[in-house]
């Protein structure tokens, strides 16, 4: 594997494969009376958030513990960075501390990869801008996998704002290495320029799709980056591209839904739906610590051998 993660491009199918079967076994973790390894003691990791984040930011610190790693939460908020100081600077701030790893989310997109070029230890890419979301295809693919069975020749649907969404762009591309057969549904307006380069199909028919899908996803539509009008109401939207129990009937028997999170319930996706059984959003994020759990321990070259009756 690469020193850093930063694009789901960066795993060939063997290092995907390796992060998911690894997962399987930190997920083994978390059913233990102590719920931690010793493999990354002495290890620092900055989680270095300049955007909001709810599961990623608490899964990748919770991950990061339970690998008995320090932990040293930033957030751009009450920070330096409120004070002028570059994204440059408090990276080499918070390496002169001894990171090994940073975790980064940031508004612009390529951030991560900016910051690869400064620091000497590993970054990971929580989230930059509208561009990749690399961990959150990871822990999809490990929930498909869990539920179905397998990823080679599953049909994937991801739906709605595909614009700006860094989770569709990391699931295509992480799908697309794993063999599943991806097809992205949106109204024109939220599909991204170059689309159609992208290993997908493309579709603005929602009902068209469904019956075919083993996994339908849903995205949030992201009106904090929205500057304009790229649909007529969210009534309108929903009518068109929202998943309801209509809808939900149109899929085949044992597929799946999900939803990355935060969600805006009513709109791109029915509360029933949300909460129903063929949902795995609580587990998406149930399975994003063991993911999380994988990729620190693949990046830092951490010792799985080493027992746990010793950890403090
Ligand atoms: N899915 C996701 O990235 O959620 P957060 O914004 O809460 O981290």
């Amino acid at each position: 594997m690469n020193r850093h993660l930063l694009s789901a491009a960066d795993l060939s199918r063997d290092d995907a494969l390796l992060v998911l079967d690894t997962a399987e076994e930190m997920a083994q973790v978390a059913d233990r009376p102590i719920k931690k390894l010793p493999t990354l003691r002495g290890r620092t990791v900055v989680n270095l958030f300049f955007e909001d984040s709810t599961r990623t930011r608490t899964s990748f610190e919770l991950a990061a513990k339970r690998l008995s790693a320090d932990v040293i939460n930033f957030s751009a908020k009450g920070s330096s960075v409120s004070k002028g100081e570059s994204l440059k600077d408090t990276a080499l701030t918070l390496e002169a501390m001894g990171a090994d790893a940073v975790v980064v989310r940031h508004w612009a997109s390529g951030a991560p990869h900016r910051l690869a070029h400064w620091i000497r230890g590993s970054v990971l890419n929580a989230g930059d801008g509208t561009h990749e979301h690399p961990t959150q295809a990871l822990l999809d693919a490990f929930t498909m996998r869990q539920r179905l069975g397998r990823l080679e020749g599953l049909n994937v649907g991801i739906v709605g704002d595909v614009l700006h969404s860094r989770v569709a762009r990391s699931n295509v591309l992480l799908l697309h290495t794993l063999g599943a057969d991806v097809t992205v549904v949106a109204p024109p307006t939220l599909l991204p320029v170059g689309v159609d380069a992208w290993p997908c199909a493309v579709s603005f028919d929602l009902d068209g799709v469904l019956p075919k899908c083993d996994v339908v996803m849903m995205l949030r539509v992201q009106r904090e980056r929205m500057h304009g009008g790229f649909f007529p109401t969210t009534r309108e939207y929903s009518r068109r591209y929202g998943l309801d129990a209509r809808r939900l009937a149109m899929l085949p028997d044992d597929a799946i839904v999900m939803h990355p999170g935060p969600m805006n319930r009513g709109v791109e996706i029915a509360a029933e739906v949300a909460d129903g059984v063929r949902s795995t959003i609580v587990e998406q994020v149930a399975n994003g610590v063991s993911v999380r759990m994988a990729v620190l321990y693949l990046l830092l070259g951490g010792d799985l051998s080493a027992g746990s009756e010793d950890v403090a």
